[in-house]
């Protein structure tokens, strides 16, 4: 019954100019290891769930790219959203369609935007959780440490004085608090009880359905409409007329900021959301003055604490730059303090 859900339809434009809407980050090879993020987490979860249990949802427009960086990909399995609504629609798109496959179906929700470390220990965690959902309507969320206080992250507050019966290492969750400003982000991480969110949800299909029916009903209210078309032919022309009616809101303040049931399961297995350039320099093999550098033909003099991107054959010279990010592709050079990431996402939409 085990269902394995990938998002992939964001546009990575805090990465910027390397992640772009025609080609977004999950679709390319960021570490430099052979394969893209979206495959890196097909890897991932081999094992946990089965080949013909996998789904992704991504855009229309990125079809042929998902299609053929993976082929194994079963018949109708690769689900196209015909414009961008955010996690929330994405997710009751998938979900009810799953559902109307197999009521009893449990799910793992995740980005492709993300690197594991261990990966025996990430398949233990989600099993684990698995296990926990598969009879109890429970959203459960995987707790990271916060060990800084930053604002690209939702916050979990755990309940740290019981865990769940059925599986110890389980808590309740307070409360849930996605992308706080950086004063209460410096707060949260004063205290050990609070996590970031890793982004991956496990449910099972009822849970989440009646979640969305109990805090989203106009989202909920579109994919029952479009029951009777599920897994038949009209289904992608169903999909193009209601999926842009819904509101574009994540599943993060859609439902998880709202929603009662919510569990943590505090793990740590070497994570690491690449969202920001910071995140890939953080990641990186650094050279003896800090610097990260991606790209045939880069000389540093003077310069630390700087990631330099380059995807095309070009001499680049550096001199006396100390925490900046220099990346191109294209037509596009881009010049910015790592402190000013966060703006990158702005400049790119201007
Ligand atoms: N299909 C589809 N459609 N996928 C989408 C869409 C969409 O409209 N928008 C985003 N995604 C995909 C992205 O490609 C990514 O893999 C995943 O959904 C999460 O979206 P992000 O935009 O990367 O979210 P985030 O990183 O800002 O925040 C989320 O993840 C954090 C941890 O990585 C939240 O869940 C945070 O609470 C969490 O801390
Ligand atoms: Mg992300």
């Amino acid at each position: 019954n085990n269902h394995l859900v990938i998002m992939a339809g964001g546009v990575g434009s805090r990465f910027w100019p390397m992640s772009t809407e025609k080609l977004p980050k999950q679709f390319i090879d960021i570490l430099g290891c052979g394969k893209t993020l979206l495959q890196l987490t097909v890897d991932r979860f081999k094992g946990i769930c089965l080949p013909e249990n996998v789904w992704v949802v991504t855009s229309a427009q990125y079809e042929d790219i998902v299609k053929e960086q993976l082929p194994d990909m079963p018949e109708g399995h690769v689900l196209l959203e015909p414009c961008r609504r955010n996690t929330a629609p994405c997710i009751a798109y998938v979900s009810w369609k799953i559902k109307t496959l197999n009521p009893k179906a449990n799910i793992v929700v995740t980005p492709s935007d993300h690197i594991v470390m261990d990966s025996r220990e990430f398949a233990r965690v989600i099993t684990s959780a698995m296990k926990f959902t598969a009879d109890s309507d429970a959203i459960v969320t995987l707790g990271m440490k916060a060990t800084r206080p930053e604002t690209g992250y939702g916050y979990i507050e755990a309940d740290m004085s019981m865990a769940s019966p059925s599986n110890k290492e389980i808590y309740r969750v307070d409360a849930f608090k996605e992308k706080p400003d950086l004063e209460t982000a410096r707060r949260y991480v004063q205290h050990n009880n609070f996590f970031w969110n890793a982004g991956i949800f496990i449910w099972n299909v009822n849970t989440i359905v009646n979640a969305m029916r109990v805090y989203q009903p106009p989202i909920a209210e579109i994919f029952e409409r479009m029951i009777p078309y599920y897994h038949t032919e009209k289904e992608q022309e169903m999909v193009n007329e209601l999926f842009p009616m819904c509101e574009n809101i994540s599943i993060d303040y859609a439902v998880m900021e709202k929603a009662d049931e919510i569990f943590v399961f505090p793990a740590s297995f070497g994570w690491s959301d690449l969202g920001t350039w910071g995140s890939l320099h953080e990641n990186s093999k650094k050279d003896a003055h800090n610097n990260v550098c991606v790209g045939e033909n880069i000389k540093l003099h003077e310069t630390r604490n700087c990631i330099v991107h380059t995807t095309q054959e070009k001499k680049v010279v550096i001199q006396g730059l100390d925490g900046y990010i220099v990346a191109e592709k294209n037509d596009t050079l881009l010049i910015c303090r790592l402190t000013e990431e966060q703006r990158i996402k702005t400049f790119s939409e201007e």
